[in-house]
């Protein structure tokens, strides 16, 4: 990156931006389209939808893990034309390499080459701090069969972490777990984003998970069955945290989204 560049990148008002964003596979009908969407530095972005609307499709483009048929993506404000180092993805099912323990895992591909260059002490240093943001410290010589599902999670984004990434892109990260263990995921998720100064764009089946986490929660569906989906509701999530303690709002705000879901179901 020129000097400017990096200028830019540290004073963009957004670290991902995606717009009039249009995807098919191959020369099928388009899955999506007209999609623009921002998420600032600092900020969580909830994407809800029914199965097979496309929102895991949406974030393998704004990861540019898929081409685009229209639009463009940005990241801290520069045009993104392939996968970027400080864009972490954290999916569903943790796969992690089983023949690597935890801190093997956590470290595995910062020394790639398309990463930026890191020396050793650096890499461990980085490994070490991403384990303890996920309290996982003493746990580094475990191989991924001795973990449970919470720990396995937990290992997926102390591996993001360890990119010092400035986006998340999250598909479904906490789907498989246990309600206790996913209220603390959830949790976790907001404290780093916080403090780790990342943006975050996290999909999700689960409106209270959007209601809990998000600052903003984006709706995407179709309005005709045979249409390409669109982001149709955007709702800002002005609650104070911790968002347990505000019952009332957070079910007025359920309610509000149920409904527009169940109008969606009806065309
Ligand atoms: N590799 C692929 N080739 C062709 N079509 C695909 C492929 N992957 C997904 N699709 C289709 O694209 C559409 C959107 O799928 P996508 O996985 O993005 O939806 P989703 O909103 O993430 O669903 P879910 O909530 O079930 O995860 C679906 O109709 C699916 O059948
Ligand atoms: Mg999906």
């Amino acid at each position: 990156m020129t000097h400017a560049a990096v200028v830019d990148a540290l004073t963009a008002p957004f670290a991902l931006s995606g717009r009039d964003l249009a995807f098919a596979y191959g020369e099928g009908q388009p899955i999506f389209e007209a999609v623009s969407l921002d998420v600032r530095p600092r900020e969580i972005v909830a994407l809800l939808g029914g199965s097979g609307c496309g929102k895991s499709s949406l974030l393998r483009v704004l990861a540019k893990l898929a081409e685009p048929t229209r639009g463009e993506v940005e990241f801290l404000g520069q045009p993104l034309t392939a996968p970027h180092p400080r864009a972490a993805l954290v999916f569903q099912q943790p796969s992690l390499l089983p023949w690597l323990n935890v801190a093997g895992n956590v470290g595995f591909g910062l020394d790639f080459s398309h990463q930026p260059e890191i020396d050793r002490a650096a890499l461990e240093a980085r490994v070490r701090e991403a384990l303890e943001a996920v309290s996982l410290s003493g746990h580094d010589k475990l191989y991924p069969a001795q973990l449970s599902g919470g720990m396995a999670q937990r290992v997926a984004l102390a591996r993001a972490l360890a990119r010092e990434p400035q986006l998340l892109l999250a598909d479904e990260p906490f789907s498989a777990l246990d309600a206790i263990t996913r209220a603390e995921m959830q949790t976790l998720l907001v404290e780093l984003v916080h403090r780790w100064h990342t943006a975050a764009l996290l999909v999700t089946h689960d409106i209270d998970e959007a209601i809990l986490v998000a600052d903003r929660i984006l709706l995407m569906g179709r309005t005709q069955p045979t249409q390409p989906a669109r982001v149709l509701h955007e709702w800002s999530v002005s609650i104070e945290r911790p968002r347990e303690d505000h019952a009332a709002e957070v079910t007025a705000l359920r309610l509000d989204i149920l409904a527009a879901l169940h109008s969606l179901r009806h065309t």
